[in-house]
């Protein structure tokens, strides 16, 4: 494959004139890939939340907030920013296994949509605060399915090994001490398997356990308000600009296999669909080095700015901005940082690269910026929109 068929139009000029390492964001593709997401889940009148924890970068935000998605959050510092950037509380989903009281106090003080709880404590704890404060939680309580979503093992959610959410077992007992407890409104059930799913049939897998467990409590007398079936669409990192955005229309058909009651609706919680083609890391080479084996192009962005080839062997498509070569070279692009992992892809066919070359790291707009750090006291990584 040709490394280089680059379809997306950069802006050269303002990228010489820019500080890199930074991460570049098309908010025109963000704008389009989220009238795409409307178009079908309105259609299909489903509720969308996005997670934040994809990215939480302000101006996205309120892009997103604005295009009238809710937000999904796991902590505190995600609902504040939500708060911020216009998404109203009622259209906040709160999930985490380990929500801490200041946390719970904060979505219980802005009125938060829901609590999505992972565990018996956790509601019990739910219960108290919300008494305290004399006011009732709104609660969906998070199923663990246990089905494997075959995407790498550290973004898997669902499966029994996870720590996620409450087995199927111990799920009636959950439910049952919810309808009990006197501060809990329990609105519905809500799932997750995993994240980067690129085939359908895991969640065809979940539309079967959610089938299964309505028709259970239904007979039971006991009905719910709405299911949340998480997130997870996957995108193709290989060639961005062939898909530039998922298949939406196949992703909510799929869950038309759901057999929801009269009234009941049904939420999503879509993170790396909705931001990961907008956004590019851009960085220059700062040496070409020639080893024994190999020839390395070093560049001055590294795993400090985004760290998914180091930390799950991601593979994102490389490109030299810059080379005015038409030959192809194989080289490691890799990061100043002193870990042997920081590495953003190794044999990459890239045109003559050279010092100076401006390199595109594609796909980054998901779990890029929001997972940066500072590690060997480098500087968190830049910002450039487009308009
Ligand atoms: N809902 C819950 C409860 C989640 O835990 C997640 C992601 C999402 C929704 C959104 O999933 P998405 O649509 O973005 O796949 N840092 C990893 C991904 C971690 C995903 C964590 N949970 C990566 O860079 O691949």
């Amino acid at each position: 494959m040709d490394n280089q068929q680059c379809h997306q139009v950069f802006p050269l000029e303002a990228f010489e004139q820019a500080a890199t390492p930074f991460y570049y964001y098309d908010l025109k593709m963000l704008k389009a890939t989220l009238q795409e997401i409307k178009h079908f889940a309105t259609a299909a009148g489903y509720v969308v939340h996005y997670a934040v924890k994809a990215n939480g970068n302000a101006r996205i935000l309120s892009e997103i907030a604005r295009a009238g998605l809710g937000a999904d959050l796991v902590s505190g510092g995600e609902m504040r920013a939500a708060i911020k950037a216009g998404f109203s509380a009622e259209s906040m989903a709160y999930s985490g296994v380990g929500k801490t009281d200041w946390e719970i106090r904060l979505g219980l003080e802005h009125g938060i949509g829901c609590f999505n709880v992972e565990s018996l404590p956790e509601l019990e704890v739910i219960n108290l605060m919300a008494g305290e404060m004399g006011t009732t939680a709104p609660v969906a309580i998070r199923v663990n399915p246990d089905i494997d979503a075959h995407t790498h093992r550290y973004i898997t959610t669902g499966t029994a090994a996870n720590k996620f959410g409450i087995g199927i077992e111990a799920l009636q007992s959950v439910v049952e001490r919810a309808l009990q407890l006197p501060n809990i409104r329990l609105r519905g059930l809500h799932f997750h398997i995993g994240s980067q799913i690129t085939e359908m049939v895991p969640y065809e897998m979940l539309c079967d356990t959610v089938n299964q467990l309505l028709d259970d409590y239904a007979r039971r007398g006991i009905e719910f308000e709405m299911i949340n079936v998480g997130g997870g669409l996957g995108i193709d990192y290989g060639q961005p600009d062939a898909h530039i955005m998922p298949d939406f229309e196949s992703y909510f058909n799929t869950f038309k296999r759901i057999n929801l009651r009269r009234g009941q609706q049904l939420h999503f919680e879509l993170g790396r669909s909705v931001v990961a083609q907008c956004g590019t890391l851009i960085g220059r080479v700062v040496y070409v080095k020639q080893s024994r084996d190999k020839k390395f192009a070093i560049m001055d962005a590294g795993m400090t700015d985004l760290i998914r080839p180091a930390l799950y062997e991601a593979h994102h498509l490389i490109q030299n901005l810059t080379s005015p070569s038409t030959d192809l070279e194989t080289y490691d692009v890799v990061g100043p940082v002193c870990e042997s992992s920081d590495v953003f892809a190794h044999d990459c066919p890239l045109h003559v690269t050279r010092r100076g070359d401006l390199i595109a790291i594609r796909s980054a707009g998901a779990y890029g910026e929001s997972m940066a750090s500072t590690y060997n006291m480098r500087s968190m990584p830049g910002i450039m929109f487009s308009d």
